[in-house]
Formats: C-alpha cells, structure tokens, sequence
C-alpha cells in the first residue's frame, strides 16, 4: 500500500498522458506519447523517487483535468432550473388534463410562483450571501389562500429523483412559509456591483399556454456582467442539429425526443443536454452553425408582434437577401436555438420608444450566444448593459448573430432603422 502511495503521483501522471493521447487523434502524436509512456515504465520500475515533471499542456483543455470557472455555480444553476422545469411540465400538464379547476388561477401564474420558489430556494441554500432579481414577490399568494395551497402542494411534488442531486439544491422547501420567504428574496434591484442572479421562471407565457416554446432561464451577473447562463426548455428537440421550422412554436408539448436543458459559462464555452428528472444528463458542447451564405440564413423572432416588429425584421431579412420564411417562437429558445445552430440569427427590433426589456429576459441567452461563437448587441449595435438595474434601459431591441456575419447584419438592421427616422 505505501508503495501505491509513493507511486501515486506517477500513477495520476500516467492516467494523464494516456487521457492526452486518446484525446488527440493524430498517430504520429499518439505513437510519441506511447513511447514516452514506455520510457516513464522503466523509469517508474527502476527509480522510485524522484520529482516528476510537471504534466504537459493538453492542446484540447478539457474540464477533466482544469477546475473550470463558477463550475459550481453552474451545476447548481443547472439543478435548479431542471427542478423548476419538471415543475411547470406538471402544472402544464394538469391544466391540459382539465385537472385545474376553471376558478382556480391561470396555470401560468402557478407555474410562474411555483418554479420561481424552488430557483431562490436553490441559490440560497449554496449561495446565501447572493441576490436574485425575480418577476414576483409573495404579496399575490399572502393575499390568496387559495392560489398559495396550489402552489404549496406542485412546490412539495416537484423533487428530483435523485436524494444527492436533490440534496445539492437543498432538498424540498420545508414550509409554505420558507416558500414566501423564498419568493421574497427576489426583489434585488440589479445594479453593477456583486453577484445577482436573474430570474425569469416562465419565460414565454403564451408559449407555454400553447404547448409551444417557453423556458426557465436564470442567469449569474458578476459585477453587471452575465457570467452563468441556464435555459430550461421542455419543448425543444433534444437533438441539437433538428432542423428549425415553423410548427416549432406551437404544439411541441409532450412529443418524444424533446426537453432540453443549456448551459455557459463566461470564457467557458457552452452545453446543451437531455432534461433529466434525476441527475444531470450527459452534456455535449454547442457552436453556432458557421453561415458561409447569409442568403441561406434562417432568422427567429418572437411570436407576439407586440414584443418586436415584425415589419422591420421583414425588411432587414430581404436587405440581406435572406428568404426563407422566419421561425417564429416564444422565449428564450430563440437564444438557445442559434446557439446550438439550428437558427442563425435572432432580431427583435423595437416596437415602442418606450418599452424597455428586462434583465431576465436576456442575460442568460446572451451568455450562451456569446459562448457559442455569437455577439448580441441591441439594435444600434451598442452592447446590452445589465449593470443599470432590472431592465436594459440603456439599450433599444436585440440583434444576435455569428461572430463572422455580426457586422453585416448590424449594418443592415441601422439602414432599415434609419429609413424610419
Ligand atoms: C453601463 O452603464 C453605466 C452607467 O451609464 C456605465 O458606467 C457603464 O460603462 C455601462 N457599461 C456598458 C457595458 O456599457
């Protein structure tokens, strides 16, 4: 045993060489890392001491062998926005079924309180000194003894079927009033300074009504720059190369194949993943799909027209040439779509001088955009500033694009903006 001890430095050094090796497919590298392999043999059986050098740098940094950034942040996030997701796949369930009574409050409503509970519970059981910007406070549910039993009873039942997992997060909330304590902790008002999450529990509420496109999106802001981005989308395919088409934003509920949970981290890369119940499913990474021909670009925007203008997205497509139909879907999905290259660009161009967006509703899209090989600034092409409170009033619309056709597209959304000036 203390042998294996004394050696076990040798041994951690071997398993890394032999790592390194199976992750670079060239043979002439292969072969001399095998030869040196051999030499560390003879070396290992002859002289048993001496210090070792350091183990070389693999060309492919790979998170087995570096501690990677806010890894813990984002497992966590990623635990609890899947949790939060199981639990509006429930209400969106029984409300299909007819089992949620015509008095009792729309189910987006349930969903919303209910998945926003469970995310606050999570981050300040492993977080406590952070803050969250969420939509709602408890002052509905203290209000309505009725709406607060509804949500208590979809809070209780929405476990992941793994007790470790479970565990991560903190395990089930303990009382309906640790629940109101819970969705009172997400009345931050942002700002640029310390960690605050973003919080948008249902994002996409006419999405998840009709059975189409909604997420659960939560996003980690370090000193007003999103960091950690987590998107829960039920109603996406699991396979990241599907290819976009109209019928993906409406009627996508309960088909096989679909749920899907993403995740980035900033100067990290990002991740898509089937949506467990348990445990966290195997990740893969995600890239935006490289655009050689912006002609043969498919663009998303929103279903509402009244969350962006369709007329000007319309125009800005047929100045850059593109002509297949848009990909209309509610939330964030839109983000989580380019990303993993089943779209190409998302637009969503202003409607009103006023309205202003909400931090929630982008900060954890735009870290996955930006972490697949994207830029997204608004639709002057000025970065989105998240430091200035709890909506992007600095900014006007959203563009989001590959890195490679960023400028073009830019320069195209200004000239139909412009024209209408
Ligand atoms: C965000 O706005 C603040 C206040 O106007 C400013 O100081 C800061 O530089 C801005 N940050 C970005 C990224 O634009």
């Amino acid at each position: 045993m203390a042998i294996f001890f004394s050696q076990l430095p040798k041994i951690v050094f071997l398993s890394v060489i032999i790592l390194a090796a199976s992750y670079l497919p060239i043979p002439s590298l292969l072969s001399r890392s095998l030869s040196r392999l051999t030499q560390l043999k003879q070396h290992l059986s002859f002289n048993p001491s001496p210090a070792l050098p350091k183990p070389p740098a693999i060309a492919r940094p790979d998170r087995k062998f570096a501690t990677m950034a806010y890894e813990r942040e984002l497992e966590i996030a990623l635990l609890a926005v899947q949790r939060a997701t199981l639990l509006t796949k429930s209400v969106y369930s029984s409300h299909s079924k007819g089992t949620l009574s015509k008095s009792d409050s729309s189910p987006v409503t349930i969903g919303d309180f209910g998945a926003q509970a469970l995310i606050i519970s999570s981050i300040k059981h492993a977080f406590p000194e952070d803050e969250v910007v969420g939509e709602e406070d408890a002052n509905d549910l203290r209000q309505n003894g009725g709406l607060k039993d509804l949500v208590w009873d979809l809070v209780q039942k929405a476990k992941l079927e793994d007790s470790a997992a479970e565990d991560r997060i903190g395990g089930p909330i303990q009382s309906p009033d640790k629940m109101l304590d819970a969705l009172d902790s997400g009345g931050s008002e942002g700002g640029a300074k310390g960690r605050i999450w973003a919080l948008d529990p249902i994002d996409g509420t006419k999405g998840f009504l009709r059975g189409g496109q909604y997420a659960v999106c939560l996003a980690l802001m370090v000193d007003g720059v999103p960091t950690v981005g987590v998107i829960g989308c039920p109603n996406l395919p699991v396979d990241d190369q599907a290819p976009l088409d109209s019928s993906i934003g409406a009627d996508a509920d309960g088909k096989e194949g679909k749920g899907v949970l993403f995740g980035a981290v900033k100067g990290e890369g990002a991740s898509s993943r089937a949506l467990g119940k348990g445990t966290l499913q195997a990740e893969q990474s995600i890239k935006m799909k490289p655009l050689d021909d912006i002609t043969q670009a498919t663009f998303c925007e929103s279903v509402e027209a009244g969350h962006s203008s369709h007329g000007d997205q319309a125009a800005i497509a047929s100045k850059l040439g593109i002509t297949k139909p848009s990909v209309r879907m509610d939330s964030q999905a839109k983000y989580a779509s380019i990303a993993r290259g089943a779209g190409d660009l998302y637009l969503r161009l202003p409607t009103s001088k006023t309205y202003q967006e909400k931090i929630w509703d982008h900060a954890a899209g735009v870290v996955l955009v930006q972490e697949a090989g994207g830029e997204v600034t608004d639709a002057w092409g000025k970065p989105l500033n998240f430091s200035v409170g709890r909506t992007l009033k600095e900014n006007k619309g959203v563009v989001a694009a590959p890195k490679a056709v960023f400028p073009r597209v830019i320069d195209a959304v200004k000239e139909v903006l412009d024209a209408k000036q």
